[in-house]
């Protein structure tokens, strides 16, 4: 099986083939290289001197080569057009193919950028370019196993996340394993799971589990704890886990969190490919290499950063997650359509109920990735990313983290946090939004006084030095602010105004 990367026109897929292929270990492959080199000519005069007809002959011609002729492990880039084809769309069956997204606009500036650009036959005129855009893009959803985000850091590391409905559907375990994205040969992957999703999933994994079986740990953030990280730990030494092997995390963000945590402490380090198995994991904690566990007095307060190896994602997972959970996570959807704003803040607002399309979880995603790429180490824009975090995991510590789910106490959060932005009218939406879906929006029946969550708050990591810990507010979707300074006594307020309302 070959990684076919499919897409429009400067969707950057002859960049992310080379970074994949150089991931995979195989060769990296250009059809439309192949095919100038076939025609002795730019594909800009094919086009002109014989027409489309006849370049679309061609280009089929050395596709349905190039795909019968790939190797395992190899990546190889289409062109644009390429799929209309009948007897290319027969070919791609029998590989991987992964939808390479992009924005038109983007697309339209990389096209006009390139040196070809001004002769490109389909890039003269951008409404006639949106407008085929639109087109394929259907077609390519229809066509790809998976959508390929390409994961950059400033750190340097990079790497792919796959997104598509039944990566992981029981009866393809075989191809799971021959789409891996490390080497196993070289690479043995040891399973870290916790007891539930392990008996739902584990076996999906198939030949990608290691012979030892996986470590299990129990369920639920209460669990997210060093204790937990020493019994993986110790299991990993008793299985004979090495440097050169990598941890799978298969599981919520509390499996992600720990078994990232002890990946990036095994041996000082040894990598880590994400299987995320709830709505928070899946649009949100798999993504960004934080990992870490919690104590008793502070949450997320021993960690690493820890970027993945690579993010597999089967939004079909979710279908068998509770109610409960999925509500839970659909406020980290909430977050991030708030800091995103625009098109993905309209959608997630005028939704019903906690499911969401793959679209959406793609969508989350791609922001995240966006946001931490600019900024891996939260010096900066990846702050935003902890809207509503800081009374979220306040109330979660306080609360001894078994009373509220992580996306519950995040809700709770982002009231506190639109209130200290003055921004009422998004939060008494948010309010609504969160009620529709039998989450809490207030801390109702529970023994907890507003010093307790102040004194958590004051002891949340973002504080530096002496100073007060910074708040991320936000007035308008899509506007967020980082490292704004709130008084003691708004605080206080806003945080009173949730106990007792
Ligand atoms: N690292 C980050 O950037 C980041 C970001 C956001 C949240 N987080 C962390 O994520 C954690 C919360 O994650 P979570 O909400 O996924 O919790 P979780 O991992 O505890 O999962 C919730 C529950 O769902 C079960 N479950 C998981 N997948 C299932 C499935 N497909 N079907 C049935 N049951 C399933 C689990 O066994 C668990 O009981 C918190 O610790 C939070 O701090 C981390």
């Amino acid at each position: 099986v070959a990684f076919v990367l499919i897409g429009f026109m400067g969707a950057g897929k002859s960049t992310v083939a080379a970074q994949l292929a150089a991931t995979l270990g195989g060769r990296a492959l250009e059809s439309d290289t192949l095919l100038e080199q076939r025609l002795g000519h730019s594909i800009a005069h094919e086009f002109q001197a014989r027409g489309e007809v006849s370049f679309r002959a061609s280009e089929e011609q050395v596709v349905c080569e190039l795909l019968a002729d790939v190797g395992p492990r190899d990546t190889v880039a289409l062109g644009g057009g390429s799929v209309l084809s009948e007897s290319v769309r027969t070919a791609l069956a029998e590989h991987l193919t992964l939808l390479l997204d992009v924005d038109p606009s983007v697309a339209w500036e990389r096209v006009q950028a390139s040196p070809d650009g001004p002769e490109r036959p389909l890039a003269r005129d951008f409404d006639a370019f949106a407008a085929l855009h639109a087109e394929r893009r259907e077609l390519y959803e229809r066509l790809a196993d998976a959508v390929l985000l390409w994961a950059e850091s400033s750190s340097g590391s990079a790497y792919p996340v796959l997104i598509g409905r039944g990566l992981l559907q029981s009866g393809r375990e075989r191809r799971l394993a021959e789409i891996w994205p490390l080497d196993r040969s070289r690479s043995r992957p040891f399973l870290i799971s916790d007891q539930t999703v392990s008996t739902l999933y584990a076996q999906r994994l198939g030949e990608v589990l290691a012979e030892a079986g996986p470590i299990e740990i129990l369920p639920g953030e209460s669990h997210k704890t060093l204790a937990s990280a020493e019994h993986v730990w110790s299991e990993l030494v008793r299985t004979g886990m090495t440097r050169a092997d990598h941890v799978v995390a298969l599981g919520g963000g509390v499996v992600g969190d720990l078994a990232g945590f002890c990946a990036a402490t095994y041996q000082r380090g040894v990598p880590v490919v994400h299987v995320p198995t709830t709505l928070v994991a899946q649009v949100d904690s798999a993504y960004g290499g934080k990992t870490g566990v919690d104590l008793p007095a502070a949450k997320n307060y021993i960690g690493a950063y820890h970027q993945p190896a690579a993010v597999i994602v089967d939004p079909d997972t979710l279908t068998t997650l509770p109610a409960a959970e999925l509500a839970a996570g659909w406020v980290e959807v909430l977050k991030t359509a708030l800091i995103a704003g625009g098109e993905l803040w309209e959608r997630v607002w005028s939704s019903n109920g906690c499911e969401v399309d793959a679209r959406t979880i793609i969508d989350c995603a791609a922001t995240k990735l966006a946001i931490v790429a600019a900024d891996e180490r939260d010096s900066g824009a990846r702050q935003a990313l902890n809207l509503g975090h800081t009374v979220g995991h306040a109330i979660e510590t306080v609360t001894g983290y078994e009373r509220y789910r992580h996306g519950e106490a995040v809700g709770l959060g982002l009231l506190v946090a639109l209130r200290l932005s003055g921004a009422e009218e998004l939060r008494a939406q948010v309010r609504d939004l969160l009620q529709a879906r039998d989450l809490p929006v207030a801390l109702d029946g529970v023994a907890v006084d507003v010093e307790e969550i102040l004194a958590a708050i004051d002891r949340d990591k973002k504080r530096l030095g002496t100073g007060g810990v910074p708040f991320v507010l936000l007035s308008k979707p899509g506007e967020p602010r980082i490292g704004c300074e709130v008084s003691g006594s708004e605080l206080r307020a806003a945080v009173t105004e949730l106990i007792v309302s």
